[in-house]
């Protein structure tokens, strides 16, 4: 989830591309860098770091060019550092591209290419594309072509804009899964994006690359082709947002924008991970540890809120298809206590940002015990990330509203694909495991239909602005989606709501059910279904409004909840990915019903690096 811009036009490229840059700041990054070409050569500067570090680099170069091409990085392979920042090169030289997206098979083209003479430098998965298109580049073929060829060759997602010396008026645009926006500025100058933000100060006329599709930009005008030469004709379409709101994807808020891009960050966490046919996942990350892996007796999985209650469903998953014991502590205590654990014991870390205190102490203390310990992280590069033996990254960008919904949802996907991976290590049969990976790939489609009631279920939490005090029950798979459904109604509008296992009502917090508490049931048809409508019924009986999460409309009938969110039906161990959309909808329409900063909450930091 990386930021691209090139520019092509009259004027001096090197402004208007760190203009681009800035706009795109509010993703979060660790690197950036831009190419300028002119009829001398290319200048270019990179540099690991906020884009500050890359404005002071480039202070006193006032570089005339007009063509040029820039990137912000968000590390997937390769840490960052200054050689992997974009853009990169061809061996020659003379082709600078940046690229936004993940190149699957970067490893066997990487090992093809080097056999053919080319030499790499850095350690990301972009550089392939600079020499494969280099390779394709031989005398008479045009870049375009040359870039068609190349691109045929590459299995996973990109978004990319290449410049070469060979031809030094034009910049070559494509796209496969990963957004491309392509602005025409009135004085003819052409700005192609990985995202709108970073045009709109320019201009408001632009046309979306589709999957497939490349442009040919130079100083005279566009031209839109597939990758198989078919001549493409879009009308420009006129984008209404001003700039704040382009930043949100034209949403009012971050947080929105995240809980609606879930199913392209869940096909992302996906992307290349599931060997369909095969039963198989592809741990990339754990390749270099596979043996110790295939050895683990027991898992203890180490994190802090939302991530906390990703392990919790992650326990039963790896209980259910690995048959693994796991135990899921919270990092603060497990920090402090005394734990015995023999040697094939893992410990897994589990946060989105990879610098929270607690977890990253948890850590420590199992590396200190000599264990073998795993992480499982958005942020590439931070720190539990480089401390852990090994691991798996989210790939969902960075997630900015401070309440987690992207980041958690991935979590539950990566964790799924852990519980395959170990599974077919130990016993999960094959039926089994292509059952749960076709399930897993069908869940973006599915989680699109609950957004498409995103409205609706704002409008529903609307009308439940004054109620102060809140309960969520849920069993099994379920349970931990109620904590974090409460979690989410908690920490952005400051009402009190608690997640409890429904089993556990009886035992004390029904007292807490009254006329002014509404409960929030999750009753998918799994196979506690039924338990769990006898406990609507037991709270039904005592006055409180329920909001049911279910699969149907007859669930709806036998229970006579208050409201009911349908939510498509899926296998139980992948429920929570789609009933926990709903409750993070519900929380983000109750606070702004109430006018409360959703994306900033009081009193808490996105990242928690203070104990
Ligand atoms: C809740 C939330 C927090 C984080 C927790 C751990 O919406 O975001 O509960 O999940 O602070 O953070 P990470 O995952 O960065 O370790």
């Amino acid at each position: 989830m990386c930021g691209i811009i090139g520019y092509v036009g009259t004027q001096r490229a090197l402004p208007v591309i760190m203009e681009g840059l800035k706009r795109m700041e509010y993703r979060g990054y660790d690197s950036a860098g831009v190419s300028i070409m002119d009829p001398v050569g290319f200048f270019t500067l990179k540099r690991a770091g906020k884009l500050a570090v890359l404005e002071g680099a480039l202070e006193g170069h006032s570089h005339a060019g007009t063509i040029g091409i820039g990137h912000i990085r968000w590390a997937t392979h390769g840490a960052p550092t200054d050689i992997n920042a974009h853009p990169h090169y061809s061996c020659r030289g003379d082709l600078h591209l940046v690229h936004n997206g993940i190149i699957e098979n970067y490893r066997e083209l990487r090992d093809e290419l080097t056999a053919l003479g080319h030499t790499f430098v850095s350690e990301t998965d972009t550089e392939v594309l600079a020499h494969l298109i280099e390779q394709e580049l031989q005398p008479g073929v045009p870049l375009e072509t040359a870039t068609e060829r190349g691109l045929k060759k590459v299995v996973g997602a990109y978004g990319l804009a290449l410049i070469s010396a060979r031809e030094p008026e034009k910049i070559i645009a494509a796209r496969l899964g990963s957004p491309l926006v392509l602005g025409v500025v009135p004085d003819g100058s052409l700005i192609v994006a990985s995202d709108v933000a970073a045009i709109i100060a320019h201009t408001r006329d632009v046309v979306y690359l589709q999957d497939r599709e490349m442009a040919v930009l130079t100083p005279k005008g566009y031209a839109i082709r597939t990758l198989d030469a078919q001549e493409v004709s879009r009308p420009l379409e006129r984008v209404e947002w001003d700039i704040g709101s382009a930043e949100k994807g034209g949403h009012a808020h971050f947080m929105l924008k995240e809980i609606l891009e879930q199913p392209d960050t869940l096909n992302a966490t996906l992307l290349g991970r599931i060997i369909s046919g095969e039963g198989l996942v592809k741990m990339g990350g754990l390749e270099t540890i596979a043996d110790r892996v295939r050895n683990i007796d027991r898992l203890i999985i180490v994190a802090c809120g939302s991530a906390r209650h990703a392990g919790m469903v992650g326990e039963y998953l790896i209980e259910e298809y690995a048959d693994i014991p796991v135990e899921v502590e919270l990092a603060s205590e497990f920090r402090y206590r005394r734990f015995p654990a023999g040697g094939k014991t893992a410990v897994l870390a589990i946060s989105q940002s990879g610098e929270t205190a607690d977890t990253l102490a948890a850590l420590h203390e199992a590396k200190r015990r000599g264990l073998l310990t795993l992480g499982l992280v958005n942020v590439a590069g931070s720190s539990i990330a480089r401390e852990t033996d090994a691991g798996m990254y989210n790939h969902v960008g960075p997630e900015i509203a401070v309440a987690s919904t992207k980041a958690f949802t991935s979590q539950l996907a990566l964790l799924v694909l852990l519980a395959v991976y170990l599974g077919r290590q130990r016993r999960l049969s094959h039926a089994l495991s292509e059952e749960l990976l076709h399930g897993l790939s069908q869940l973006p489609l599915q989680m699109g239909k609950v957004m498409q009631q995103a409205e609706g279920i704002i409008a529903l939490a609307q009308k439940y602005r004054h109620a102060e005090r809140w309960l969520y029950l849920g069993r099994k798979y379920q349970y931990p989606v109620a904590l974090e459904g409460a979690l989410k109604l908690k920490e952005i509008s400051y009402c009190h709501a608690e997640g409890f296992a429904a089993g556990e009502m009886k035992h004390g917090p029904i007292a807490l059910v009254d006329a002014a508490t509404p409960t929030v049931v999750l009753a998918p048809r799994d196979s506690v279904y039924e338990k769990t409508i006898s406990n609507i019924e037991e709270v039904r009986a005592r006055g409180g409004a329920i909001i049911a999460i279910a699969n149907d409309e007859e669930t709806v009938q036998r229970s006579l909840v208050d409201h009911a969110i349908i939510v498509p039906r899926t296998l139980e161990a992948l429920s929570p990915l789609l009933t926990v959309v709903p409750l993070q909808l519900f929380a983000y329409g109750f606070a702004v019903a109430r006018g409360l900063d959703v994306d900033k909450p009081r009193n808490l930091a996105k990242s928690v690096t203070v104990e």
